[in-house]
């Protein structure tokens, strides 16, 4: 059985194939990276157009690349949710139609669950049950997973996403979209004593996370500077240590209140490598596994998407109708139907 996977929840065109006995067999990606940077953010009407002008192309470009027939299809998997409607629906009608000319079943992903599994695509792959951490554009979340689609939010973030406080940051830092990468690179040359900014709700028990504030401390910390590359790095590396400060004591929380022994990281700033490094030294000191996706699964692609499926084929659907999700909570999920063993 081979799964094509679809996503277009955001501002990535995503097609792969996934065997169930053979795992991955091949991904494509098409970043709308250029068409939204000039002005400084997702345009989700632009995105809608792009995903329509590339997707097809895409999944035929990559049945041509990895010599798979259409008729070897055994069900397409899309991003239903959540995300940007009119994105969503592109992905959803295209694989809808295609289950439909190929007479095949169709299957509705969770874009964060795609993210929540993507480690599961790596050897040694994390196994259940565990603490996830999921961090992108829209989404923080403390999770504990005992199974697919058995997930209870430990925390998660009261205001602005993890994401959503690297982009807006860098913004303010002058950085343009895509903020997040960015500020990564350039926090690698500051000097990490020369500002300090706050770990917010550490002092707090709980495991909720509020970034909102960080972006306050920046903009008064950059305007007391001469705003030269120097106070830029600077200032860059003082917001990223934060951050990564005040999730690595979240996520050691969380496993000490679930007793839990492994960590997976998942979602856009996973791709962090401050972030990484981090929770790998903590991970070794005490003792508890870490689990991240490489470098392009930790942000949008679907590779996870077509990976999900795989644990969601008793969700399969044939009828025709679709729905998607652009607010769509992870527990709401019910827990997979069935699980067949799978690579
Ligand atoms: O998972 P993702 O690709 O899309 C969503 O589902 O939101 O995550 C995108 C987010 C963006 O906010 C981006 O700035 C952030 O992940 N991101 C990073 C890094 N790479 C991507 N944040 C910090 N450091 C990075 N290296
Ligand atoms: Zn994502």
């Amino acid at each position: 059985m081979i799964i094509l996977g679809i996503e277009t929840s955001c501002d990535e065109t995503g097609v792969a194939l996934y065997h169930l006995e053979q795992g991955l067999l091949g991904h494509l990606l098409y970043s709308q990276t250029a068409t939204h940077a000039l002005y400084g953010g997702v345009v989700p009407e632009l995105a809608s157009r792009d995903h329509i002008q590339k997707l097809l192309p895409m999944v035929a470009e990559l049945l041509q690349q990895q010599q798979i027939a259409s008729s070897e299809i055994s069900h397409v998997a899309y991003t239903a949710g959540p995300g940007l409607i009119g994105a969503l629906l592109v992905g959803a009608s295209v694989a809808r139609a295609l289950a439909f000319g190929w007479q095949i079943p169709a299957i509705a992903i969770h874009h964060m669950e795609g993210h929540l599994l993507a480690p599961m695509l790596e050897r040694p792959a994390p196994s259940f049950p565990f603490v996830a951490l999921l961090v992108s554009g829209g989404h923080t979340q403390l999770v504990a997973v005992k199974g697919v689609g058995d997930y209870q939010i430990l925390g998660e973030s009261l205001d602005d996403a993890a994401g959503e406080a690297f982009d807006k940051t860098a913004k303010l830092l002058g950085l343009g979209y895509p903020g997040g990468p960015a500020l990564a690179r350039i926090a690698a040359n500051g000097d990490s004593s020369a500002f300090h900014f706050p770990r917010p709700m550490v002092d707090r028990p709980g495991l909720d996370f509020s970034f909102s504030g960080l972006k306050t401390f920046t903009m008064t910390s950059w305007r007391a500077t001469n705003q030269d590359a120097t106070s830029q790095a600077n200032i860059a590396r003082a917001f990223e240590d934060a951050v990564v400060d005040t999730i690595t004591i979240k996520c050691k929380r969380a496993l000490k209140e679930t007793g839990y022994r492994q960590l997976v990281l998942a979602g856009g700033v996973s791709a962090n490598r401050h972030l990484q490094q981090t929770l790998r030294a903590v991970a070794d000191q005490e003792g508890f596994d870490l689990f991240y996706p490489r470098q392009e699964f930790c942000t949008d692609n679907a590779a996870m998407i077509a990976h999900a499926a795989a644990y969601r084929l008793g969700d399969a659907l044939r009828h025709h109708c679709f729905e998607v999700h652009p607010r769509w909570p992870l527990s709401q999920l019910q827990p997979a139907k069935d699980l067949p063993k799978h690579n």
